[in-house]
C-alpha cells in the first residue's frame, strides 16, 4: 500500500512493523471529525489563496461525497491502512484524483489528529452532560414523590438517624451535579484548536487559523506549536472527570447491589435489567449494578494510562502520543454506556418503601432527639445523654421499641419527660425535625430540589 512517507525510504516496511505501528483498529472512529477538519482547512486553503478556488471547491465537494458514502456504510476501510487520517487521503485520492494530493498543505498528522481528538471529545463531553442531566432529572422527578418515605440514614453502615429516600436521591443528583460542572470546565480547555501547529513548529503559510477555528465551532487557538501537536491533558482532564463520574455512579450501584438483597429489601430491581444463573434456578442477579461498579476500575486505569504514557515525553509529537486514544475511548464507551444503563435500571427500580419504614422501627435512631428533648427542658447534654442511654439499655432489655414507651415509662427516668415526649419519638417526627437548610425534613429537601430544579434548566423538569 502506497504510504504518506514513502519517498525517502527504499526498503518496503516490514509487516510487522505495519501491524505493530497502525492505528486505524481504534482511530477509526474518528473519520467524521477528520472529514470535518479536512473541509475547514481546504476552505481556508483556498480562501488564503494557497489552494485555487477551483482545487478547493474539488476538494471540498469530494470530502461531503465521501462522507455521504462512509455514513451510509457504502465504504469499508482498509484493515491496513496506518490511520484514519491516511485512509481519508487515500479514498479522496481514488475519487478526485491528484488534486487530493493539495489537502495536506501546511498540515501535518500531528496537529490533524489533536485537532480531530479535540472534537471527537468535545461532542462526546457533550453527550456525556447530557446523559448525566437525564440521570439527574429522573432523580429529581423520583426525589418530588418521596419527600416523605423514611429509611433509615446509616454511618459505618450502622443504622444513624432516618433520612427521606428524597433526600438520599438528592444526594446523588448533587454528585452528578459537580460531575456536569467539571465537565463543562474541562470542556473550555478542549475546545481550543491545534490545526496550523503543523509537524510542531507552524509553516511558513500564510494562514487564517481564526476562519478553521470558527468553521469547526472552537472557542480559540492553541497558541503554541510545539505545546498543541504534543499537549494531552485536556485528554488526562477528561479522564479524572469520567472517574469521578464512575465512582459516583459506582457508589450508587454498590446501594442498588446491597438494597436488593432479602436482607435489606428496600429495592426490586426489574426483570429486564437483571440476569440468572446458570445453575441457582431461584436466583436474580444485579449484574448491570456490579459491572458498572466494576467498571470503574477501568476509568481509573484509563486515567492513570494516560498519566504514564505523558510522563517524561520531550517536546513534542512523539508516537507514544496514539496510545491515547485508547484510554480515551475506552473511557468515553465506559461512562456513557454506565451512566445509561444506570438511568435505565433506576427507571425501572421499584422502590419498597414499606421495608423501609420497618427498617427503622426500633433502631434507636431517634434517640439523639429524646436527649434534645431534655437538654431543651434544661438539662445539661452530658447528663441528658447519660440519662437516654439508660432508656435505651432499658428498651434492650424489655425488648421493646423506643418509640413503644409511655410517658409514665419515660417519667420513671426523669420527671423532665412530658407527653410530647412520646411523639417527637416516631421516626416522622424525628425526619421531619433535621429542617437546617440541607437537612433531611420535607421543607429542607423542598428547597434544596427548587434550587436543583433551576440548575437543571429546561421547562421539562417539573
Ligand atoms: N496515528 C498517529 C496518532 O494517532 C498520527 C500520526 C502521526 N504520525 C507521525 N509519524 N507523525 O497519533
Amino acid at each position: 500500500m502506497s504510504k504518506l512517507w514513502g519517498g525517502r525510504f527504499e526498503k518496503q516496511t516490514d509487516e510487522a512493523v505495519e501491524a505493530f505501528t497502525a492505528s486505524i483498529g481504534v482511530d477509526a472512529r474518528l473519520w467524521e471529525v477528520d472529514i470535518r477538519g479536512s473541509i475547514a482547512h481546504a476552505r481556508m486553503l483556498g480562501k488564503v489563496g494557497v489552494l485555487t478556488p477551483e482545487e478547493a471547491d474539488a476538494i471540498i465537494a469530494g470530502l461531503h461525497a465521501l462522507r455521504e458514502d462512509i455514513a451510509a456504510g457504502r465504504i469499508a476501510f482498509d484493515p491496513k491502512a496506518e490511520d484514519i487520517h491516511s485512509e481519508i487521503e487515500r479514498l479522496l485520492t481514488e475519487r478526485i484524483g491528484a488534486v487530493a494530493g493539495k489537502l495536506h498543505t501546511a498540515r501535518s498528522r500531528n496537529d490533524q489528529v489533536a485537532t480531530d481528538t479535540r472534537l471527537y471529545l468535545r461532542e462526546g463531553i457533550d453527550t456525556l452532560c447530557e446523559q448525566i442531566r437525564l440521570l439527574q432529572k429522573w432523580l429529581l422527578q423520583t426525589a418530588r414523590n418521596h419527600l416523605h418515605t423514611i429509611l433509615p440514614g446509616f454511618t459505618h453502615l450502622q443504622h444513624a438517624q432516618p433520612v427521606s429516600l428524597a433526600h438520599h436521591l438528592m444526594a446523588y443528583f448533587w454528585m452528578f451535579q459537580r460531575d456536569r460542572e467539571r465537565l463543562t470546565d474541562c470542556r473550555k480547555r478542549v475546545n481550543l484548536l491545534p490545526l496550523g501547529s503543523a509537524a510542531l513548529a507552524g509553516t511558513s503559510f500564510p494562514l487564517d487559523r481564526e476562519m478553521v477555528a470558527q468553521e469547526l465551532g472552537f472557542d480559540g487557538l492553541c497558541e503554541n506549536s510545539l505545546d498543541a501537536v504534543s499537549d494531552r491533558d485536556f485528554v488526562v482532564e477528561f479522564l479524572a472527570c469520567a472517574a469521578l463520574v464512575m465512582t459516583h455512579l459506582s457508589r450508587l450501584a454498590e446501594e442498588l447491589v446491597l438494597w436488593s438483597t432479602p436482607e435489606f429489601g428496600f429495592v426490586e430491581l426489574d426483570d429486564s435489567v437483571t440476569t440468572g444463573s446458570s445453575i441457582m434456578p431461584q436466583k436474580k442477579n444485579p449484574d448491570v449494578a456490579e459491572l458498572i461498579r466494576g467498571r470503574m476500575a477501568r476509568a481509573v486505569a484509563d486515567l492513570t494510562g494516560a498519566l504514564v504514557m505523558l510522563k517524561a515525553l520531550p517536546l513534542s509529537y512523539n508516537r507514544d502520543l496514539q496510545e491515547d486514544k485508547g484510554f480515551l475511548f475506552d473511557a468515553l464507551d465506559t461512562v456513557l454506556s454506565s451512566v445509561s444503563l444506570m438511568h435505565l435500571m433506576l427507571s425501572r427500580a421499584q422502590f419498597r418503601t414499606e421495608r423501609m419504614r420497618q427498617a427503622v422501627r426500633g433502631d434507636f435512631s431517634n434517640a439523639t432527639d429524646l436527649a434534645d428533648y431534655l437538654v431543651r427542658k434544661g438539662m445539661p447534654f452530658r447528663q441528658a445523654h447519660e440519662v437516654v442511654g439508660r432508656v435505651v439499655q432499658y428498651c434492650l432489655k424489655q425488648g421493646v421499641a423506643l418509640e413503644d414507651l409511655d410517658v409514665a415509662q419515660l417519667r420513671t427516668f426523669s420527671d423532665l419527660f412530658g407527653a410530647d415526649a412520646v411523639q417527637l419519638l416516631q421516626p416522622e417526627a424525628v425526619m421531619q425535625a433535621r429542617r437546617s437548610r440541607g437537612g433531611t425534613a420535607p421543607e429542607a429537601v423542598h428547597q434544596q430540589i427548587q434550587l436543583a430544579t433551576q440548575l437543571l434548566g429546561g421547562e421539562d423538569i417539573r
